[in-house]
């Protein structure tokens, strides 16, 4: 790992550079100091001292990465002082969370924090570890068995990030530093480079109007599998205003980065820059012709003119000339920056034009090179799944690929997506990459999907497993496509990292410890732990070799067979035992409704809100409603068919309403993101448009942004094509305003059917739902009654109390193999 130490001396330099700038311990540790301010009451802010010590001695061998030590610091005069010292700033940051967790049991989570209730002043550390109860004199401390942890995969910038602020980003790489990531896929933006880029080799905007896509869908361009926007034909609005909101959206991004680039260096978080992924707007050939262009592969049954996007060939010696280009021009307006570290996927769900082992080979060895010339430290990071095609990438062909990289003295960093899942992990195909340096990482929700997903056993046992036979394993990471959900499960794996690798953890204890962190101790009764010690060896506990996965009913097409799906994304199977979780789901409603209702964490009422929509729409109530429906229609029992239908209605109208109580679940703040995302960093007056009549505007520009948020989650595509409903969500406002109305006709029409004495006609079915679903693509939030932009103002725990008292013994009685 000599490139790695690279970029961690770079952290260390700039720490010391610091130091001799001011008085040392205050500036070396500012940015520490900066986050204790934005994020614990003011009574702590003066009470920590943070020390980068390059020389702490490790607890075990292994564990000899980012070292922490947190102890106390007696200081009369103002009470406790903790003192964190770190081998980097990763590490102080990693030390703060732990002395948080060890000294007053708390953390800041995705779905909230109880900062509020820490003490009045800052907790002593205490003289055992709580985790271990090993006794402490000389400090905690603690460090990494991989020098890697690493954070999203590039999807999530489309999925998750695509309208956040930069307050939201502020935010988030706080939550990385304390979870000790110190590496991050940084792609925010970078069409700003491409296409200065391609402006720089004379290709006009028009001309790159056919290349970049929408906000959303920008993930997929970057990697060859999409081209152009379809907003406009979504919309049937101006495709020539179209282009100027385009590049709107790519100057705000790129002030955005500007930003996120600035915290990470400050906080030793190596940002993974954009490299020159091959990929060209069509007018391009046209320059070079003595170039070899060629066409990649269809992607998900797009048109042809969203697809086979056109691409230099890698062996050709202008992709190494691009290469440089691109990257000194990246380093260039990043002020003079690079971290080293680059992202090429060059065949991310495509077809390789190569296909023989010599090709591959030659290939990488190119593509090494073009690093390479402009920095001779180059690291190649990549995504490890497009050699999930084990047909295309058997072992002779993978091993050449990395042979390629060798040949030419290169360095890759392969990121495994889904490392816990049997049949897409990649490092037991491959040996363990062969030897290459990858990182291990957990991915559960492919396309977003929402619900209660995870692999714990595999996640507890296989990273010790897989480190300990391959030492080339030397990262962990989190690669979820979408956040705000199953925090458990990935924070789990994030921790991991600062244990012995040696020892199993005891799960029984860490999932506890966690539970005290989020709920706050006094909370955690035997009631809340039993309901979450079930959840761990139910929804987040998938059988091995079975997707975690599963997609609601709710947000499918209604058909009489719902469990299949035209692709696995889409299939709808529960494999735990529903009287189980059901159980749980009873143990946390009436620990919440004990409890002063005020007074329940927002963490608590976020995962009431998902166990119920988890229990109720998902694995019992609806399915079971569903059934009663298509038996009474099967029966032509007219009365049946409405009872069930009518019940079928009121349960998405009742879970609408749950969702709409709460941010995380409500279309209406997700549109408005969109929609705000003109300025993602607060600048008054940042978006101008000239005033003129049909021309582009702040209102059409929202529209566009609207239509973007609507699009991913619905058809996902120019037309309900292969992708729809791939991304789909059970928001409050998305459920009353697009799912609802597919039910409601699916409903009437089997009613009709039964009393023509016909049989359902599932194509007149599906022609009627495109048409309403192609009104709603256009539709602008907040005209129609009833779509608020903020929750229905409803308290959450009062809507589950009221969901409980009026499903929960038909959750019962289903789950046990009952009917509804
Ligand atoms: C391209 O354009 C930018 C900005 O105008 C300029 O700074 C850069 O050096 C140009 N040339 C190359 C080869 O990238
Ligand atoms: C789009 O708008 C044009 C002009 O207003 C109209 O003629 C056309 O029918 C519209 N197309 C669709 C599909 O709505
Ligand atoms: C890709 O799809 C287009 C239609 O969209 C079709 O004409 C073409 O044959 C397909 N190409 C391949 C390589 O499958
Ligand atoms: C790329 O090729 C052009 C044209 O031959 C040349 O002018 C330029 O210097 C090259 N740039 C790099 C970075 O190699
Ligand atoms: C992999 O190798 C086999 C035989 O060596 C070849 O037929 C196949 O097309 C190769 N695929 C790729 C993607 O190189
Ligand atoms: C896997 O690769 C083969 C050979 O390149 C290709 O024919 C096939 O379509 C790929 N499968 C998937 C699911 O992409
Ligand atoms: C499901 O859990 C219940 C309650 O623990 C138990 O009685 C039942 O036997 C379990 N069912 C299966 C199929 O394991
Ligand atoms: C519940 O908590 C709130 C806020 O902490 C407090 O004002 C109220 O008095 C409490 N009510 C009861 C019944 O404890």
């Amino acid at each position: 790992m000599v490139k790695k130490q690279g970029a961690r001396s770079w952290a260390l330099i700039g720490v010391v550079f610091m130091v001799q700038a001011l008085s040392a311990s205050a500036q070396s540790t500012a940015p520490l100091q900066g986050l204790v301010q934005r994020l614990l009451p003011r009574a702590y802010h003066r009470n920590f001292d943070f020390q980068i010590v390059p020389d702490i001695t490790p607890a075990n061998p292994e564990n000899k990465y980012d070292v922490f030590r947190v102890s106390n610091k007696n200081n009369a005069a103002t009470g406790t002082r903790v003192l964190i010292e770190g081998t980097t700033v990763a590490a102080l940051g990693r030390g703060l969370k732990y002395y948080l967790d060890q000294a007053a049991e708390i953390e800041l989570a995705w779905t909230g924090d109880r900062f509020d209730e820490l003490p009045r002043m800052p907790p002593p550390v205490p003289d055992v570890e709580l985790d271990t109860m090993v006794t402490v004199t000389t400090g905690h401390v603690r460090g990494s068995f991989v020098p890697h942890r690493y954070y999203t995969n590039v999807v999530t910038f489309g999925y998750q990030f695509a309208f956040w602020d930069w307050k939201r980003w502020e935010r988030e790489i706080d939550w990385m530093l304390l979870n000790g990531i110190n590496l991050l896929p940084a792609m925010v933006g970078q069409e700003y480079v491409t296409r200065q880029f391609f402006r720089n080799l004379s290709l006009t905007d028009q001309d790159l109007d056919s290349f970049f896509t929408g906000p959303v869908f920008q993930p997929w361009q970057r990697m060859g599998n999409l081209q152009g926007s379809w907003q406009h034909g979504l919309l049937n609005t101006s495709a020539t205003n179209e282009l100027v909101y385009k590049n709107k959206f790519i100057d705000s991004q790129w002030a955005l980065q500007q930003r996120i680039l600035t915290r990470l260096r400050e906080f030793g978080i190596t940002a993974i820059l954009p490299a020159f992924q091959g990929f060209v707007p069509q007018a391009l050939p046209a320059k070079f012709p003595n170039a070899v262009f060629k066409k990649s592969s269809n992607w998900s049954g797009f048109p042809a003119e969203h697809t086979q996007v056109t691409y230099l060939l890698q062996t050709d010696p202008l992709f190494n000339n691009f290469t440089a280009q691109f990257l000194k021009l990246q380093q260039e307006l990043n002020g003079g920056y690079t971290s080293h570290y680059y992202l090429l996927d060059l065949y991310n769900e495509l077809t390789p034009d190569c296909q023989t082992p010599a090709c591959s080979r030659a290939t990488t060895t190119s593509v090494t090179h073009a690093l390479q010339s402009v920095d001779k430290d180059a690291v190649w990071a990549m995504q490890g799944w497009f050699l999930t095609n084990t047909t295309a990438w058997n072992p002779e062909n993978t091993s050449a690929y990395f042979a390629g990289i060798k040949d030419a003295n290169g360095t890759p960093f392969i990121m495994d997506l889904a490392a816990e899942s049997k049949g897409l992990a990649v490092w037991d195909d491959t040996d363990g990459f062969y030897g290459n340096d990858f990182g291990w990482s957990a991915l559960n929700n492919f396309g977003a999907a929402q619900g209660m997903f995870g692999k714990l056993s595999s996640i507890f046992s296989a990273p010790f497993e897989v480190y300990n036979k391959y030492p080339n394993m030397k990262g962990i990471g989190v690669t979820a496509e979408s956040i705000n959900n199953n925090e458990y499960v990935y924070s789990a794996l994030l921790d991991l990292a600062w244990h012995n690798p040696k020892q199993p953890v005891d799960q029984a204890e860490h999932l506890s410890r966690f539970v005290r962190r989020r709920y706050g101790p006094n909370r955690a009764s035997t009631t809340v732990q039993s309901a979450f010690a079930t959840l761990s060896k139910t929804v987040w506990d998938a059988p091995a070799g079975q997707l975690s996965q599963s997609k609601s009913f709710v947000e499918k097409v209604p058909a009489l067979n719902m469990y299949t799906g035209p692709t696995a994304w889409l299939g709808t199977v529960y494999n735990y035992n529903k009287t189980e979780v059901v159980g749980a789901w009873t143990k946390l409603v009436q620990a919440a409704l004990i409890d002063n209702r005020s007074n329940v964490p927002k963490t608590f009422k976020f995962d009431l809100v998902d166990l119920t929509r988890e229990v109720l729409l998902g694995s019992t109530v609806l399915p079971a409603l569903h059934k009663n429906l298509v038996d009474a229609y099967t029966a032509k029992d007219i009365p049946e068919v409405r009872a069930a239908g009518r019940q079928v209605i009121a349960l998405i109208t009742d879970i609408n309403t749950l969702l709409n109580s709460h941010r995380l679940f409500s279309f209406g703040t997700n549109v408005r993101d969109a929609r705000e995302s003109i300025d993602p960093i607060a600048r008054s007056g940042y978006v101008q448009f000239p005033a003129s009549a049909n021309g582009p505007s702040k209102a059409g520009y929202q529209q566009f942004l609207e239509s973007n948020a609507r699009d991913l989650v619905t058809w996902w595509g120019p037309n309900s094509g292969d992708l729809a409903d791939y991304a789909s969500k059970q928001w409050g406002g998305l459920l009353s305003s697009y799912y609802l109305p597919r039910w409601t006709l699916f409903i009437e029409e089997l009613e009709q059917a039964v009393t023509a004495g016909k049989e359902w006609d599932r194509d007149a079915y599906i022609a009627k739902t495109l048409v309403r679903e192609a009104g709603w693509q256009k539709e602008v939030w907040g005209r129609n009654p009833g779509e608020s932009w903020e929750t229905n103002g409803q308290e959450p725990t009062e809507v589950v109390r009221e969901l409980y008292h009026k499903w929960g013994a038909t959750a019962v009685r289903v789950a046990a193999g009952g009917m509804a």
